[in-house]
């Protein structure tokens, strides 16, 4: 039975005690997110590519934080997000909607955000806001199928110690799949075997500073 934490910024994580592992980082759950996949991920690219649309694939949904981040972005700097995120065992909306990440983000602009990105029917296109599509699909990434391409994957499953198979050769390689040239990978992990892989893979690898708490985390180019 998943728990709910308060992380070191305040912000709210799920334990799960099978796993023994949480779905952030304890030292901050919204930091994480907001510096692994929202600065050194979206912002990146955006930075990079001077675009104004985005297509964005997420591995494990949650509890939706990446996506709220991603659609406060999305309206923060006038841009068009199509988000696209993976989720095998969705969490029950009793506890997603109890979560504290719009009363930590501080602004009536996103109030609602993450109420419709909850509400929002499994399996279909759902419009958030103006700046911001959703399609949350209820699949495993082993069994996940399209031919979709995408600009950037937010690479969020548990760590490697927890649930190896994620993080083998070939559930990387589906993901390079899905990416476009110059598409981003990015995770908060940064472990050797991920790095030679993505090489292996054609990706350029970066390691960067990572979010509190740890030291590096790792940002992919495919080539
Ligand atoms: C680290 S958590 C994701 C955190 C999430 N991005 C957030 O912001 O809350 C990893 C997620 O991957 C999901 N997951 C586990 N195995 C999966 C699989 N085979 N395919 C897709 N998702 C999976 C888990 O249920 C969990 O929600």
């Amino acid at each position: 039975m998943s728990q709910v934490l308060v992380t070191e910024d305040g912000s709210h994580t799920i334990f799960v005690p099978e796993l023994n592992e949480t779905y952030h980082s304890i030292h901050g759950a919204i930091q994480e997110s907001t510096h692994v996949y929202i600065e050194r991920g979206l912002h990146y690219l955006v930075q990079r590519d001077q675009v104004k649309c985005i297509r964005i694939f997420e591995l494990g949904f949650g509890t939706g934080l990446n996506a709220f981040l991603s659609a406060k972005y999305a309206t923060d700097n006038g841009l068009l997000v199509e988000f696209e995120s993976i989720e095998a065992f969705p969490l029950d909306q009793e506890v997603l909607l109890h979560l504290n990440y719009p009363n930590q983000i501080a602004s009536s602009n996103y109030n609602n955000f993450f109420q419709k990105i909850h509400e929002a029917p499994w399996d279909q296109n759902n419009v958030v806001s103006s700046n911001f599509n959703l399609i949350k699909k209820h699949t495993t990434i082993q069994g996940y199928h399209t031919s979709a391409k995408f600009d950037i994957c937010f690479f969020d499953a548990f760590a490697p110690s927890k649930q190896a198979e994620m993080w083998e050769y070939p559930i990387l390689e589906k993901i390079a799949s899905l990416l476009s040239t110059k598409g981003i990978f990015v995770t908060y992990c940064a472990k050797g075997q991920l790095k030679r892989d993505l090489k292996a893979l054609g990706f350029e690898v970066e390691s960067l500073s990572g979010p509190p708490g740890k030291l590096q985390m790792v940002r992919a180019t495919k080539i």
